[in-house]
């Protein structure tokens, strides 16, 4: 989603601030705008295109800049509504990331003298400001803000009369990275060689950053950031030969696996675990979905009683108890639906284990104990490594209390894996099957049935076409109804015993659906695709790598932004 940030240089070099917005474009977004401040002077440039495009346009350079991406909330993708976006006496630029619930009222209530350009919230806030500014000096008038608002927010303003950087946080991420230069980002990766520390706001705390100092502020009061030492690392965001980011993480799966064979995880943890009762599994979108597998495998490798839970949906379920473990996933840290359950677990001194993809991150920060599944920056908008890696990690951490690590099963089926990826042919001709439908099942019992549920996101993430995963046995209860001839029906198997799965390939068979089989080797049935797994739990490790070469190849060809599909945004950062 939105992706903010500001850049204050330390002398006169000038500084091409979209170098870094380019770290944020993973996010994703529709538009994008830039403001550099020159001798009291805004010069904006906006995209409703790539940061590629924005670079053509731009033709200044600054040591003053903003800039944002754009994932439209409030108003369509355009020009007018890209951000930044300036107040009606043209004196603040703002750049914003989140939502203003109550924007509407704060319109009515102050700015009936304001003009609007714009359809976004956004606007409310920068008029806000000018409004509060004419009578409170800038750090009163945030204060004010900071009691107003309701809703998420990062932003920052720049004053083109004093050159002063503005800044403010709620639920949404806000990080100022300090060393030669400051560059206040919504994310690390943001940051450039020259920052050497970091400070991550909490929520209401609001600032300025002038001559390269930053002065910080809560409830009126001004404190001292205690900046944390930073080490600079350069992701490797290059595509290496691969066609896209999606396809290059999937290959990064294998070695990403085995740098976590052998990990331990800390004593708190193993106690954490040993000691549950319960254990509840929290997450959104393909993160849940590992939550989904985490819990199957508490249930079955350590007997403690599991269940998994989407993020959105968890305050309307409320029969958990005092002493149950709750393990929340998310691959950004990130995730506002997220977000917004620990708070509420935390605030109710509830254990929290968050399972990451790194540590700078909100939900991190919020948890009792952290694992970082240290995947490596995911850039595809569409989960894939990640998948696998929190699924394994919450395998592992089942098998802690019966002791049921078997160290050379995952090692051996770790190995197989270069035969799926020595095999690109058959998902390719599985894709050309495919993707001139408009409809599909996944199928599956148990277990499997967990796996199609990501088979099924996957594919409707970047191909477009629309998926259902069901369990084999309650097709018959009604969805059968839209079994036609050659309607598409992929199965996974991983177990013999799954009786209902078997029973269903024959009824679509009979209807005359096109069905499709991936199974693992152990299983006996004739099948499309063969996979090994040297353990039946172990399947999903195999079968993920599967599912998600099937959508690649068939957004493939139906010619997609596999990388950047439509609509959807990597960090999912409003409610
Ligand atoms: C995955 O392919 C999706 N992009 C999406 O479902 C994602 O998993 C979800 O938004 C949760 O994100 P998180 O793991 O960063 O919390």
């Amino acid at each position: 989603m939105c992706g903010i940030i500001g850049c204050s240089l330390h002398d006169n070099s000038k500084y091409n601030i979209l170098s870094q917005l380019a770290k944020l474009e993973y996010r994703g977004y529709d538009s994008c705008g830039v403001t550099d401040l020159i001798n009291n002077q805004f010069f904006t440039f906006k995209s409703t295109n790539r940061i590629s495009d924005l670079k053509n346009k731009k033709t200044t350079l600054s040591n003053l800049s903003i800039a944002h991406t754009r994932w439209a909330t409030h108003g369509n993708v355009s020009t007018k509504n890209a951000h930044p976006i300036l107040s009606n006496n043209g004196n603040y630029s703002i750049v914003h990331n989140g939502i203003i619930e109550n924007y509407d009222k704060l319109k009515e209530v102050y700015l009936s003298a304001f003009r609007f350009i714009t359809e976004t919230d956004t606007e409310v806030i920068v008029n806000l400001f000018e409004y509060f500014c004419k009578t409170n000096d800038e750090i009163d008038s945030l204060y004010i803000l900071s009691k107003l608002l309701k809703g998420s927010y990062a932003f920052i303003i720049l004053d083109k009369k004093s050159d002063n950087m503005y800044f403010m946080k709620n639920k949404s991420p806000l990080i100022i990275g300090k060393g030669q230069d400051i560059i206040i980002a919504s994310d690390i990766l943001a940051f450039d060689k020259n920052v050497s520390s970091y400070y991550r706001l909490n929520d209401f705390e609001y600032g300025y950053i002038k001559n390269n100092k930053v002065f910080l502020y809560h409830n009126n009061k001004q404190i001292k950031p205690s900046f944390i030492s930073f080490i600079y690392s350069n992701y490797n965001n290059q595509l290496n030969g691969y066609n896209h980011y999606m396809e290059k993480e999937i290959y990064e799966t294998k070695d990403l696996l085995k740098k976590q064979i052998d990990f331990k995880f800390d004593s708190d943890i193993i106690n954490l675990i040993n000691s549950s009762k319960r254990i509840i599994l929290i997450a959104s979108g393909t993160s849940y979905h590992a939550g989904l597998l985490g819990s199957y495998f508490f249930n079955h490798l350590s007997n403690i009683e599991s269940s998994a839970y989407i993020a959105c949906e968890f305050e309307y379920f409320d029969y958990y108890n005092s002493d149950d473990l709750f393990i929340v996933i998310s691959q950004s840290g990130e995730t506002a639906d997220l977000i917004k359950i620990v708070n509420i677990l935390k605030n109710h001194n509830h254990n929290i284990l968050s399972i990451t993809n790194s540590i700078i991150n909100t939900i991190s920060t919020l948890s009792s104990k952290n694992i970082n599944i240290d995947a490596g920056i995911e850039i595809a908008v569409a989960s894939t490594k990640t998948y696998t890696l929190s699924s394994f990690i919450l395998y592992k951490l089942a098998c802690i209390k019966n002791n049921l690590y078997d160290k050379r099963s995952v090692i051996n089926c770790i190995a197989e894996l270069d035969n799926i990826y020595n095999s690109t042919d058959i998902y390719k001709d599985l894709a050309k099957s495919i993707y001139k439908n408009k409809n599909l099942f996944f199928l599956g019992s148990g277990y499997d049935n967990l796996i199609c549920k990501e088979a099924s996101l996957k594919l409707k993430e970047i191909s477009y076409i629309h998926s259902e995963s069901m369990s084999c046995g309650e097709l018959k209860h009604g969805s059968i109804s839209l079994i036609t001839k050659d309607f598409p029906v992929i199965y996974f198997i991983s177990d013999n015993g799954y009786k209902n799965t078997l029973n269903s390939i024959e009824e679509l068979k009979s209807r005359h659906a096109k069905v499709y089989i991936i199974s693992t080797n152990n299983v006996e049935i004739e099948s499309d695709i063969k996979v090994s797994s040297t353990n039946d739990l172990l399947s999903f490790i195999p079968f993920s790598i599967v599912l998600q070469f099937i959508s690649y190849y068939t957004a493939l060809l139906l010619n997609n932004d596999i990388d950047k599909p439509r609509n959807l945004a990597k960090s999912v950062t409003v409610l």
